[in-house]
């Protein structure tokens, strides 16, 4: 079994974050969205790995290297325009060749492992009706904005819509697809959708319509399409629900850790409060400051005199007086810092490189 895993797409509801930045790199727990589902992979024995990259395509292979370092080895695959998920399964037919593969949309995160997601459709296949595609489906509250599929009473599919304006049911397509080469005549015999592209639920749903059977399998555990910046908190909320504590870096006698926190290594705590789960990446200092839970601070940044929950704030960065920062999204080499003292809580998204000074 082959993957493929999409880190093209613009991320045009991150902004600015993402206009220096793919939505795909940017850090969970102090860890790249992207690097999450590689690993699942590897962890789920799949280590031959097609990566779709489009405009940011240096920074991501930048990130990812060759592969080694994962355990994997990656064939970086260029999309020229963002035509489509399906179109994504064309343009990698030579690396996918007539292998079965999973297809992993690079934003998305999941917290059950692809293993058991893996073995399940190998099973399946062995029986007597083969499925020919496997889908991931999760309940949604909002199920215009993402693939929905109607099931019969046995629990079959019987369709699949995108993005419907009236949904048939709140089950959602996971960003998590298993596929044989027989997708291939799917994303051939589909048209582009009336947003210009490609769908790969058209192409699952030429499936059906051909008589094959798709299998679906019920999502138990969280889901999280990351493309904005509520559900990336989150994301990076319900990660650190499961980090372990890990403290390499100095914690000064006037400072109080509680709960699960890990400091990096080099990473100085001065005369500052943190209540995990927190994650504070290599190098930073941490003085004066409380940082609350929920909060992941990258490398070599500062907070000085400041207090951070419920917030990601990537690497380089600095947030200097701040009197409470939450629920934001703060890029790299930001510096975030105000000249008098307010009891107000900011609630910001800040680029990269940018400086914001809080009268
Ligand atoms: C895509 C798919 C959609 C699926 C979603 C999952 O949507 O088209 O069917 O439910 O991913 O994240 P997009 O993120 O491209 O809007």
């Amino acid at each position: 079994m082959k993957a493929l895993i999409l880190a093209g797409g613009a991320g045009t509801r991150l902004r600015p974050i993402t206009h220096t930045r793919a939505k795909q790199l940017v850090p969970v727990a102090n860890k790249p969205i992207l690097f999450y589902g590689i690993e699942a992979m590897v962890a789920a024995g799949i280590t031959e790995i097609g990566v779709i990259v489009g405009d940011t395509r240096a920074e991501v292979m930048q990130a990812l290297g060759d592969g080694t370092s994962f355990g994997a080895a990656f064939t970086y695959i260029p999309q020229e325009d963002p035509l489509g998920l399906a179109h994504c399964v064309l343009i990698a037919r030579e690396f996918l060749a007539d292998d079965d593969f999973v297809m992993y949309l690079g934003d998305n995160l999941l917290e059950q492992n692809l293993a058991a997601f893996v073995a399940a459709f190998e099973t399946a296949r062995a029986s007597g009706e083969p499925p020919v595609a496997q889908i991931l489906l999760k309940q949604v509250p909002d199920p215009h904005r993402f693939g929905i599929a109607t099931l019969d009473s046995a629990g079959n599919v019987v369709e699949l819509v995108e993005k419907p304006d009236d949904p048939p049911s709140d089950l959602a397509l996971v960003g998590v697809y298993l596929f044989t080469a027989r997708i291939h005549d799917a994303v051939a015999g589909i048209r582009p959708s009336e947003r210009g592209e490609l769908e790969i639920t058209d192409a699952i749903q030429w499936l059906l319509d051909q008589g094959e059977r798709v299998r679906c399998e019920l999502l138990t555990g969280w889901w999280i399409d990351t493309g904005k910046l509520t559900p990336l908190l989150e994301a990076n909320r319900l990660l650190l629900e499961k980090i372990e504590t890990n403290i390499e870096g100095s914690v000064d006698q006037a400072s109080t850790i509680e709960g699960r926190v890990i400091v990096g290594q080099g990473a100085e705590i001065i005369n500052s409060t943190i209540r995990g789960p927190v994650a504070i990446g290599a190098g930073t200092r941490v003085e004066d400051s409380f940082i609350g839970p929920f909060s992941a601070v990258g490398s070599r940044c500062v907070v000085h005199h400041s207090e951070v929950e419920h917030s990601v704030i990537m690497d380089d960065s600095s947030i200097v007086d701040i009197a409470r920062l939450e629920d934001s999204l703060i890029g790299s080499n930001a510096l975030v810092q105000r000249s008098r003292q307010k009891p107000r809580a900011l609630r910001l998204m800040v680029g990269d490189h940018c400086q914001i000074d809080v009268e």
